[in-house]
């Protein structure tokens, strides 16, 4: 059996339905988040849920439940659905009510649902790296905020995906933001450089992880805008996310970077990424689920 979380309630997740005027289906209002797991422990949970409850409320929603609880539940659904290697899907809207653009009344009751998925370990790409695609960055200015909303995002991966491309790297005229569902970085003469958080991109919960583990480990760092020419003339390329890990950028428009293969900084950082993993969720393999 598969579970999923409605409104603060371990269902069946075929009884999972939410009304046809939910905010989120009409207006993409709401925000979400998605958590890894390994060995049936979600990483990074603190963060996750804290950058869950900052997006709900940079919006205006209430979520009402506590962190603690929603985290109980969390745990208790990945346990029920019997998950080891995978994602938890969350997402709460501002709920049910007659369409008007502005927020309906405060009884409304915002609706929170999560489910789980298998989702294997991409070990392949993270081996051999993925080629990428350039595009201008047409999203909104709020891009800091984890919101429903992923229509840019959504035609940018499309354009990338209709030539074979794992990601498409967003930019603003000359400045590089992030990936369509990923945070860029590039590495010229041993520095790591990477956008900074502010509200062209999502603060990727991944990307901080990579930020502390280039500052324990002496790799020198510097979040700063740089341009699509630093993104062509740089040693090495590389996104991350949630799902994707640390990953090799080896192709930008048909241009091999590093020769077309993942550079030494990449994969020292892949390394340390998996020890990060290891340290809170256990041992984990190259395995993928298909
Ligand atoms: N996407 N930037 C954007 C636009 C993203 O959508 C994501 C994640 C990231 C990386 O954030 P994190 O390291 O916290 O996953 C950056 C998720 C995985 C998704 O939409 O599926």
């Amino acid at each position: 059996m598969n579970f999923a979380i409605l409104d603060g309630k371990i269902i069946e997740r075929s009884e999972a339905k939410v009304d046809i005027e939910d905010r989120g289906y009409q207006f993409g209002d709401g925000v979400y988040e998605v958590i890894r797991i390994y060995n049936g422990k979600m990483f990074t949970a603190k963060q996750h849920l804290d950058r869950f409850y900052r997006s709900a409320e940079s919006i205006g929603i209430v979520i009402p439940y506590t962190k603690e609880l929603l985290t109980g539940m969390l745990n208790e659904l990945v346990a029920k659905n019997n998950l080891g290697l995978g994602i938890i899907y969350m997402q709460i809207t501002r709920g049910a009510a007659p369409r008007n653009h502005a927020f309906p009344a405060q009884d409304v009751l915002p609706a929170l649902s999560a489910y789980t998925k298998e989702v294997g370990r991409p070990a392949e790409n993270l081996e051999s790296g993925v080629r990428t695609i350039l595009t201008e960055d047409i999203r909104w200015l709020r891009c800091d905020i984890k919101s429903l909303n992923l229509l840019g995002n959504i035609l940018a991966k499309q354009k990338a995906s209709e030539v074979g491309c794992f990601e498409a790297i967003q930019h603003r005229g000359e400045n590089v933001t992030e990936g369509s569902s990923s945070n860029v970085f590039i590495a010229q003469n041993g520095v790591v450089v990477t956008h900074p958080s502010d509200n062209f991109i999502l603060k990727g919960i991944t990307k901080e992880v990579i930020l502390t583990l280039c500052k324990e480990n002496g790799i020198a760092v510097e979040e700063r805008v740089f341009t699509i020419k630093d993104l062509y003339d740089a040693d090495e390329v590389f996104l991350s996310s949630t799902t994707a890990e640390v990953m090799p950028i080896i192709e930008i428009e048909g241009k091999a970077v590093h020769n077309g293969a993942p550079g030494p900084i990449t994969k020292k950082l892949q390394e340390l990424f998996i020890e990060a993993i290891e340290k809170e969720c256990g041992a984990i393999t190259k395995q993928t689920i298909k």
